[in-house]
């Protein structure tokens, strides 16, 4: 197949990138968008800033767009993200410990209740665990006042909500083997122990000279999947250019197609010129839309 979405879709894996709904004017971006992806992330319009940023007054314009994009071509989408200690409004953080079990619980249910059936998987939690060695669970509103039981109350909640939507817990710096990964294993296992409802686990994969794709990358795919969840990378991007940035795209997506949990990959966005990371080229198509030696590699393995 010619394309990333149609070549993944031939492994019974779906291709998908980070849209940002005010890119979809663009000629070009819609162009590589319908022609090469087939599902979609909203890069920050289902973050909770952009869809309730006062309390009860939710705000779906933004995202609908998104989602009717994609639908009208048959594309999956990704909700990201339901609980997440950034692009959080400032009201959130204020309320105390019983406010803001409310206000979790409300914007769960709205927000899945929007798009009931229309999500084929959310990133229920996002990044709750910190960087370093300590495997610890990161200070945030939701970790401080709810305590560490936040994360499993979320998931419940979203599935009483839609129970169609496969469920979450996406995180980076996991991509690896480390003590950060192993935290993340270790709830998970303790989630699929105690029947926690939890469907797949999202490894960012936001790679650069400071975390590199590692040998134990597919090895520690494997380990999460033999938990009995899905595997999915979901925010990928990889610093650097030419064959060298080629061969570390290579290797994540022969990682990924190694592991039969492993059920697709999204790039964090459709082409350099509007990464997140502003001074960096670390998307498969230039800031011309063309398509660089890491969309041959992908390509190829595919
Ligand atoms: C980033 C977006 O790409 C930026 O546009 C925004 O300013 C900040 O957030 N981890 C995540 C994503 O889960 O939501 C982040 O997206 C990148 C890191």
């Amino acid at each position: 197949a010619g394309t990333l979405g149609a070549a993944a879709a031939q492994q019974g894996r779906y291709f998908g990138t980070a849209v940002a709904n005010n890119r979809l004017a663009e000629t070009d971006y819609v162009n590589v968008l319908n022609t090469e992806f087939n599902s979609v992330t909203p890069e920050n319009e289902m973050k909770w800033d952009a869809l309730e940023p006062s309390r009860g007054s939710f705000n779906f314009t933004n995202a609908d767009k998104i989602v009717n994009h994609a639908k009208a071509r048959n594309m999956q989408v990704r909700g990201h993200t339901l609980v997440w200690h950034s692009q959080l409004p400032s009201w959130v953080g204020s309320l105390g410990a019983d406010e803001l079990r409310k206000a979790m619980t409300t914007h769960i249910t709205e927000v899945m209740t929007h798009w009931k059936g229309q999500i084929a998987a959310w990133d229920v939690v996002n990044e709750a665990f910190q960087d370093g060695t300590s495997g610890a669970r990161r200070n945030s509103p939701f970790q401080d006042k709810l305590g560490a039981g936040y994360i499993e109350e979320a998931f419940r909640i979203a599935r009483s909500v839609d129970p169609a939507a496969k469920l979450c817990y996406n995180d980076y710096n996991t991509d690896g083997i480390n003590a950060k990964s192993t935290a993340v294993y270790n709830m998970v296992k303790d989630f699929k122990a105690r029947g926690v409802p939890i469907d797949c686990v999202g490894f960012q994969g936001h790679f650069n000279s400071n975390s590199p794709v590692t040998a134990d990358f597919q090895q520690n795919l494997e380990r999460f999947a033999a938990l009995g969840v899905d595997i999915q990378i979901t925010e990928l991007d990889i610093e650097g250019s030419g064959s060298e940035q080629a061969a570390n795209y290579e290797k994540v997506v022969k990682g990924c197609l190694a592991v039969s949990r492993c059920t697709g990959i999204t790039v964090w966005g459709v082409t350099d010129k509007y990464s997140w990371r502003s001074s960096g080229t670390p998307l498969l198509f230039d800031g011309n839309y063309q398509k660089k030696p890491a969309y041959t590699a992908v390509l190829d393995v595919l």
